[in-house]
């Protein structure tokens, strides 16, 4: 099928380079030249497994092809997708979805064919039947141009394996032939038995916020027990082991520890509560605030570890290692991560930020702190070590080579990756969230 993708963005050029990969002929579009031109040169302007790889494929092939003409796929395509992005409004919670508006608006004066609009951006409940508006208005009443909604749920660091190979597709539509045609566009997954939920197009907006809104949820409550079982001497990660056996919670986004981040959950958390507030269903959504609260405790008591185990930060040296919002990144977007070293560098502390991969978009961000090119660089000088992001490669640090690198002897496991006990046996300090390694503190006196 003749497939257009708009936006080029993480979603949109991920989007376009399976559906190439599925067989399909793709043409990417954005409205930002610099990005078409390293995408048609087969370069990615950001980090994502496997993904640099098919998108070279298939520019290759000539399978995937990129453009800023809206003429030129109007005129071509049979399906475009909205891969446009939807941020959070500037000083408020709500999502702003002009961009989704700007691009219908150009696809509906420019589209010279029957085509089927889908999109796939995350947008309030609500946006789908507005969209329809905008087409009516500004469309060649003479081609039929029909809107439907398919929520993409992929992770980053899995992209490509959750495109290709969905745990679900769920599509919005009106109308039985958009049905047929989208299930035509993923018949690749309806032979793996994909389940495919078809449903009107508020319920598809709904579901994809309401995802994100239950896994957000679900880390939040594993978080403020941990809370708990850091005052009683309990274990968290035995406590989620023991939740997660039964089947009706599963062992999923059971992980305590520095809490979430990202350009997805944080924003859609937010957006939520601010779309259910206009429809006057505040309460409905008001646990959310709650859920983003535990989360942002995550980060000032870790700070507080660090805080407690040197004394006072005023002139300490302290290695971050990480700075994406999670392993496998190179995203820094709401990083819990690097929140915690801009904290600690805020509270006086000297700060060495390592990264495997996000150091660029890091510095970027928060210039003032320290990056280094390696990890042991970042900790040849340190007082006190924390991991902030559980990239393989702090996993597989061992209190023994560790201790060739720094003269430090203290460590904040703030992801919770390690075993304390053989921390402290090997002779090091060691702190952790939620665990029987946390230091006890009158975390209420606090204020934390
Ligand atoms: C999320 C959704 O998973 C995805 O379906 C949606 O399309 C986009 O938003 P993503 O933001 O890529 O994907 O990351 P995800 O893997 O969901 O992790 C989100 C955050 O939660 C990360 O900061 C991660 O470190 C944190 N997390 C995750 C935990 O703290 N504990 C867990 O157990 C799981």
């Amino acid at each position: 099928m003749k497939i257009s993708v708009i936006g080029t963005g993480y979603l949109g050029a991920t989007h376009a380079a399976c559906l190439a990969e599925l067989g399909h002929d793709v043409v990417g579009l954005d409205t930002d030249p610099l990005k078409i031109e390293s995408l048609a040169a087969g370069e990615l302007p950001f980090f994502e497994p496997g993904l640099a790889e098919l998108l070279n494929r298939h520019v290759g092939t000539g399978r995937l092809r990129f453009t800023t003409s809206y003429e030129e796929v109007g005129a071509w395509a049979e399906v475009h997708f909205l891969g446009v992005g939807t941020p959070q409004r500037q000083g408020e919670g709500s999502a702003d979805t002009s961009f989704v508006e700007a691009a219908v608006r150009s696809l509906a004066e420019t589209i010279t064919r029957d085509a089927l609009i889908v999109g796939k951006s995350t947008v309030p409940v609500g946006t789908t039947q507005r969209l329809r508006e905008v087409l009516r208005r500004h469309q060649d009443p003479s081609v039929e141009i029909g809107l439907a909604w398919n929520p993409e749920f992929l992770r980053e660091g899995f992209a490509v394996q959750d495109t290709l190979h969905p745990d679900r597709i769920v599509v919005g539509v009106e109308d039985a032939a958009h049905e047929r045609t989208l299930k035509a566009v993923y018949s690749a997954a309806e032979e793996q038995g994909v389940p495919f939920i078809v449903t009107d197009f508020e319920t598809a907006e709904l579901v994809k916020v309401a995802a994100n809104a239950f896994l957000a949820t679900k880390i939040s409550f594993i978080n403020a027990l941990s809370e708990i079982t850091e005052t009683v001497g309990g274990d968290i990660q035995t406590l989620a082991a023991g939740l997660g056996l039964d089947e009706r919670i599963g062992p999923k986004f059971l992980r305590a520890g520095l809490g979430f981040g990202g350009g997805c959950l944080p924003k859609d958390i937010r957006a939520l509560q601010a779309r259910a507030s206009e429809l006057g269903h505040e309460r409905s959504m008001r646990f959310l605030s709650e859920v983003e609260d535990i989360n942002l405790r995550r980060r000032e008591r870790a700070v507080f570890l660090a805080t407690a185990m040197l004394g006072e930060l005023r002139g300490k040296k302290v290695a971050a290692l990480g700075a994406a919002f999670k392993p496998n990144s190179d995203d820094v977007r709401d990083s819990p991560a690097l929140d915690v070293a801009v904290r600690l560098f805020d509270a006086g502390a000297e700060v060495a930020v390592y990264d495997p991969k996000a150091n660029f978009n890091a510095a970027r961000r928060f210039p003032r702190l320290r990056y280094e090119e390696s990890l042991a660089a970042a900790v040849a000088d340190a007082d006190l070590i924390l991991v902030l992001t559980e990239w393989d490669e702090f996993k597989s640090m061992s209190p023994e080579s560790l201790a060739l690198l720094t003269p430090a002897r203290k460590i904040v496991d703030a992801r919770n990756v390690f075993s304390g006990d053989r921390w402290n046996s090997a002779g090091w300090e060691f702190a952790a969230l939620g665990r029987k390694h946390a230091p006890v503190f009158d975390y209420a006196s606090l204020g934390v």
